[in-house]
């Protein structure tokens, strides 16, 4: 079975080609191979403003969508039609994810072939089974630009939140950080080459450090973070300390990274763990997550750096098993901002 997969949820045009082989005998487990796996980031577009613009975003996928298509399908060198077609329906910038759903549309539509809409947090999860055939229960950490959230995986589809930010998400925290120390956006890629420069000298507060709360804040921490910043100004003395700030935001971001995932390892007694999102690239995340997966004997799994960013790819596995389980999306479907509607709506899950 071959999927044609778009990704436009945020701000990386994206599209990615596999082929699946259905029956390995011998493991009974599908075997995907990627074909092409094709992005474009916006990141350059909204580094002017700082944070991405919607409306921008959306215009941008809208340019690059079509030949960014037309490369990867050129990937293939033959002329093929794909036989399932899938796309990020939820959650993300809805007037950003609309670009990619009537694209796939269009081509379910013109191709007569299924379309199927998925769950973008989950496919961060999912990336992992291109090269893996993860075991369930596991306990699956999306850390992104937008969401922080930890699941309990007993089966495919079937999903328990554990926990969420109740305020900024963690990505979004890095970006707000790297404002603060001067950096460009995205800033969770030089909050972590800037950090490596220094030491983690200021304590700063760990939130949400309850016996058995599951939940994420990262505001206290971005508005501590400010009020040293302040400090550290009025005293002349902010530029010289601008690597020891990233390095001490980076290690209190991540310190509650790992709490939450003792906690949730204790409190399930599952000891597979799976992360996605553009934050799990971070160098000392991976550093602390191996540290810990020495200590606790956990499954770790975590995809490869340019499987963490948003991509394509990682849409491949979480289609090919939702259209097994529940069929196609119906192309009257809607696109949804937040994964509460989206997953009400399209498979009748609610978490
Ligand atoms: O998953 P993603 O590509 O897009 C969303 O779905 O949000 O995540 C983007 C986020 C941004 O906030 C970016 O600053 C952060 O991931 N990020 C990092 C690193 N690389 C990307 N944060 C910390 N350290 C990194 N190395
Ligand atoms: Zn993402």
């Amino acid at each position: 079975m071959l999927i044609l997969a778009i990704e436009t949820t945020c701000d990386e045009t994206a599209v990615a080609l596999a082929e699946v082989e259905e029956s390995d005998k011998v493991s009974g487990v599908p075997k995907f191979k990627l074909l092409a796996n094709e992005i474009v980031s916006q990141a350059e577009l909204h580094r002017v403003f700082g944070g991405i613009v919607p409306e921008v975003a959306s215009r941008k996928h809208q340019e690059t969508m079509l030949p960014l298509l037309i490369t990867a399908l050129s990937k293939l060198g033959r002329e093929l039609e794909p036989d399932l077609i899938a796309v990020s329906l939820y959650p993300g910038l809805i007037g950003a994810i609309l670009i990619g759903v009537a694209t796939a549309k269009a081509l379910a539509v013109a191709w007569s072939k299924p379309f199927v809409g998925v769950n973008h947090l989950w496919a961060h999860l999912y990336a992992c089974f291109l090269e893996h055939q993860p075991r369930f229960p596991f306990i699956g950490l999306v850390l992104s630009g937008g969401h922080t959230n930890m699941y309990l995986f007993e089966d495919h589809f079937k999903v328990r939140l554990l926990g969420r930010t109740l305020d900024d998400a963690i990505g979004e925290a890095f970006d707000k950080a790297a404002r603060l120390l001067r950096l460009d956006y995205p800033g969770g890629p030089l909050i972590d080459k800037l950090a490596r420069e220094g030491e983690p000298k200021y304590r700063l507060p760990l939130a949400m450090s309850g016996a058995d709360e599951l939940d994420f804040s990262y505001s206290g921490l971005k508005t501590a973070l400010s009020r040293l910043v302040a400090r550290l100004r009025a005293e002349g003395r902010l530029s010289g300390e601008l690597p020891n700030l990233a390095s001490s935001f980076q290690v209190a971001a991540i310190e509650q990274v790992i709490n939450k995932i003792k906690l949730a390892v204790k409190l399930t007694g599952v000891r597979t763990l799976i992360l996605g999102g553009g934050v799990v690239a971070n160098t000392y995340l991976r550093e602390r997550l191996s540290e810990l997966q020495a200590k606790l004997q956990l499954e770790l799994l975590i995809p490869p750096k340019e499987l963490c960013i948003d991509n394509a790819a990682m849409l491949i596995p979480l289609a090919y098993y939702q259209y097994k389980l529940f069929g196609p999306t119906p192309l009257k479907s809607e696109a949804y901002p937040s994964e509460e509607a989206g997953l009400r709506a399209i498979l009748d899950i609610r978490l």
